[in-house]
């Protein structure tokens, strides 16, 4: 890091890195969260909320869409867990989804939460670094930010805090989500 009057702002080195940290990081919660509708809509995909279930999914199949074509441009390799994530994502959203549509409801509010939050959190680092160099990406990743809220508020709407323990259920699901980001960011 540099100073530049009043800002520290990264290297070109250290700000290649942070964009490929960022992009490896975002393509596995993307991934993660596709696999996770996915085996919500498994089970659930018949029942009331099937509907609801079936248009956050698609809007994960879009977010996945972004971050791949983002990977592509930028040149950053996925991360080497892709495929354990993937079954493990799957997992989550199809075990949840056997408490009932709160369960599964329970699981977008946890992971949409922590998510929404990891997205601010890059928002904050970009800006820091240099607003006008990474304007694209600032306005990507605020708009699935802004969907990824959307998603959380839904789970709300749709009886999350009924899910059976439902703060446990919750701690749980956030703490793996938060060791899957630690290794996402890394490898
Ligand atoms: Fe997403
Ligand atoms: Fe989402």
């Amino acid at each position: 890091m540099f100073r530049v009057g009043a800002r520290f702002v990264h290297t070109p080195a250290a700000r290649k890195a942070l964009i490929e940290k960022i992009i490896r990081v975002d393509h596995a919660g993307e991934l993660g969260a596709d696999r996770i509708y996915a085996g919500q809509m498994a089970v659930l995909g018949g029942s009331s909320v099937g509907s609801i279930i079936k248009k956050m999914w698609e809007e994960e199949k879009e977010h996945l869409d972004t971050m791949e074509r983002l990977a592509v441009q930028n040149n950053v390799p996925h991360t080497v867990f892709a495929p354990i994530f993937s079954v493990a994502a799957f997992a989550l959203g199809a075990g949840t989804a056997m408490l009932g549509k709160e369960g599964a409801m329970a699981c977008t509010v946890a992971v949409e939460e922590l998510i929404g939050r990891h997205y601010n959190d890059q928002l904050k680092e970009l800006l820091e670094d240099d607003p006008e160099a990474h304007k694209e990406l600032l306005k990507t990743l605020t708009r699935l930010r802004d969907e990824e809220l959307h998603h959380h508020d839904t789970g709300l709407e749709n009886d999350a805090l009924k899910a059976p323990m439902y703060d446990a259920l919750k701690f749980v699901i956030q703490l793996g989500c938060k060791g899957a980001i630690k290794i996402a960011e890394k490898l």
